[in-house]
């Protein structure tokens, strides 16, 4: 049984009634999220986005009404009118406790089959079913609020660059490959047979070319699309709020978009975050934390030991010194009795996934040194290292000895590790920093060259552009990204913008200037008339949204996500297509599986 809403009209929502409304009649829309039958009287919660109100159908108001509502089960869309009265026991937990509404009218507006999934905050069931039925999923008070706060945040991103004269203009999906790096998803064009667009990975060159036609401030909040391995803060398919202004240098960036930074965290999130805010050099984040993106909520910084223990008998320490390698450590102070053998095993285990081949550890305590290397290594070793970690009693030192990167790989992950096991991680601290001057490029080993680490289109520091030929590892770039919490959130770079330049970065690049044009030959040919120095960043807006919003899981700030196999369960995309689209495409498929 359906009904029309005919001549009721909503007057009010449900999560907004409070004790001025006393007395008022109101017209309420929205889904039954729970009813109880009490013999003489139904009460039903009644949800819409707002909230929650709870309404009151007693055979003394309307007969009528309290016969139809015997009828109504959870998330029965109904329409009620009624009158507002103060609640008998007040209810505390809601925003509408004040208050009930005794219903004079009842109109069921749509049924419901019993919902596969509960419409409550903690319900705990499978990701699958919460994907599959995402529409349901979304009815969640808390995924409501998700999407909320992902709209004022869009909404507060645009103001601002719009106070900030930037424009908004849109860039291609149908596009060429981007210089991004990953995969790239691909679009057959029927009209041209065997050719295909590229899904943009960013708008890196689009934007460049807005500078080049003249733009001068240019911003999208834009969907990019990467066919990478998926991880809890990655989808296929994210967004960025994408920028690039011209006439600029890093300075000029970095500080419009702390402005920016400092907008969003105080008007959703209340904190007045401190500007400027703190820089530190990709070398400093690398030797320090192990990472790019070091979450300095908490400390354990790494101290390099390897000097000490070069001589040393222990051949584990200083064999791996001698042949080029390093010995690092953290010093988890104050925690050494937090720490069992079998904790401790299970660290090594875990820091083994990232290379390590071993954990050595020192405790300090009150009775002296405990540590399964004790008997390798001098007193005096053992003393200097303690120095080097300003260990005291209390303290438990770890040390790894490996090739450097992966000794900081593995002190980087286990200082994120042990800090989440000593529960030192608070989720309503915000810690930023911008890490700066990361080098241009990085040594691919498969592939037995450089490669750019950001982008082939990004400045030199302007002193080492002379190391390009000498020595390229040295060579550091005008990139920063902007990391909070452990997360990157964005990043960007000054671009090149003379061809002289861009050549020599070709070169050392191992591109050759065919290969080049090939590839980027339309921004090529752009650059030769006039180019503003200029540059930009891009922000992973699902990022941002997941630390303003809590959550552990990039799905949860995006109405219709991808699973991690980079599949759509509500859609079931992808999917086959039939053979005739496919011959139209001049497609014919390997039957591989
Ligand atoms: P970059 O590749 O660093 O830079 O991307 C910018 C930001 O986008 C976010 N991000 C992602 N978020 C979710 N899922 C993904 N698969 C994903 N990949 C990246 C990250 C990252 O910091 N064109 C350059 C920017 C520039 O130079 O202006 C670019 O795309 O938060
Ligand atoms: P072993 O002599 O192999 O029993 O090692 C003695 C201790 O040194 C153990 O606690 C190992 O975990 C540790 N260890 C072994 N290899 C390494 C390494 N490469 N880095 C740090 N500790 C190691």
């Amino acid at each position: 049984m359906s009904e029309k809403m005919g001549k009721l009209r909503r007057t009010n929502m449900c999560g907004n009634l409070r004790s001025n409304n006393i007395d008022d009649e109101v017209v309420l829309m929205g889904w039954v999220q729970k009813r109880r039958n009490l013999g003489g009287l139904i009460f039903v919660d009644l949800r819409d986005t707002t909230g929650i109100s709870q309404i009151v159908f007693d055979t003394e108001f309307s007969e009528e009404a309290f016969n139809k509502a015997d009828k109504i089960r959870n998330e029965f869309v109904i329409a009620i009118r009624g009158k507002v009265v103060e609640r008998h026991s007040k209810n505390q937990e809601m925003p509408t406790g004040d208050i009930e509404v005794f219903v004079k009218e009842l109109k069921i507006l749509d049924e419901s089959e019993t919902p596969p999934i509960y419409i409550k905050d903690n319900d705990d069931v499978s990701d699958t079913m919460r994907l599959k039925y995402r529409y349901l999923d979304l009815r969640k008070s808390y995924m409501q609020n998700n999407l909320k706060i992902r709209h004022k945040t869009a909404k507060i991103v645009r103001a601002f660059y719009d106070n900030n004269s930037f424009i908004e203009v849109e860039t291609p999906m149908l596009t060429k490959p981007t210089p991004e790096g990953a995969r790239d998803y691909l679009v057959p064009s029927r009209v041209n047979p065997g050719k295909f667009f590229a899904l943009p990975q960013s708008p890196q060159l689009m934007k460049q070319l807005l500078m080049v036609s003249g733009m001068d401030r240019y911003y999208q909040i834009i969907k990019c699309f990467r066919d990478e391995d998926l991880r809890a803060n990655r989808q296929p398919e994210f967004t960025q709020i994408d920028v690039e202004m011209s006439f600029v240098d890093i300075e000029d960036i970095i500080k419009l978009n702390e402005e920016l930074l400092y907008e969003i965290f105080k008007e959703i999130k209340g904190i007045e975050i401190r500007l400027p805010i703190r820089r530190m050099t990709y070398n400093e984040a690398m030797n320090k934390y192990g990472s790019d993106k070091p979450d300095l909520r908490f400390d354990f910084e790494i101290s390099d030991v390897s000097e000490l223990v070069k001589d040393s008998q222990f051949k584990v320490f200083s064999g791996t010194v001698n042949s080029g390698g390093e010995v690092r450590g953290i010093n988890v102070n104050g925690y050494e009795n937090e720490f069992s053998r079998k904790g401790i095993s299970k660290l090594e285990k875990y820091i083994k996934t990232y290379g390590a081949k071993g954990l050595a550890w020192i405790k300090i305590t009150e009775e002296g040194i405990s540590s399964p290397i004790e008997k390798f290594l001098s007193e005096e070793e053992i003393g200097n290292i303690i120095e080097k970690f300003g260990g005291k009693a209390g303290d438990i030192i770890f040390l790894v000895a490996d090739k450097k990167k992966v000794v900081l790989d593995s002190l980087g992950h286990l200082r994120i590790e042990v800090a989440k096991k000593l529960d030192l991680i608070d989720d309503d601290v915000f810690e930023f920093v911008w890490i700066t001057e990361f080098p241009l490029f990085e040594y691919n080993e498969d592939e037995d060259r450089y490669v750019a680490k950001h982008h082939p289109f990004t400045h030199p520091v302007d002193e080492d552009i002379e190391l390009l030929e000498t020595a390229p590892e040295k060579v550091r770039a005008k990139a920063y990204d902007i990391v909070i919490n452990g997360d990157e959130i964005g990043g960007g770079s000054i671009r090149i913008n003379n061809s002289e330049l861009q050549e020599k970065i070709f070169k050392a690049l191992g591109f050759s200037n065919e290969e080049a044009w090939n590839k980027f030959g339309f921004l090529l040919e752009a650059f030769k008339y006039g180019v503003p120095p200029h540059g930009g960043i891009a922000y992973g807006f699902d990022r941002l949204m997941m630390l303003l919003t809590g959550m552990k899981n990039i799905r949860d700030v995006i109405a219709f996500p991808k699973t991690q196999n980079a599949t759509s369960l509500l859609t079931e995309a992808p999917s086959e297509v039939q053979k005739s689209q496919l011959d139209e495409l001049n497609i014919s498929l390997l039957n591989k599986k």
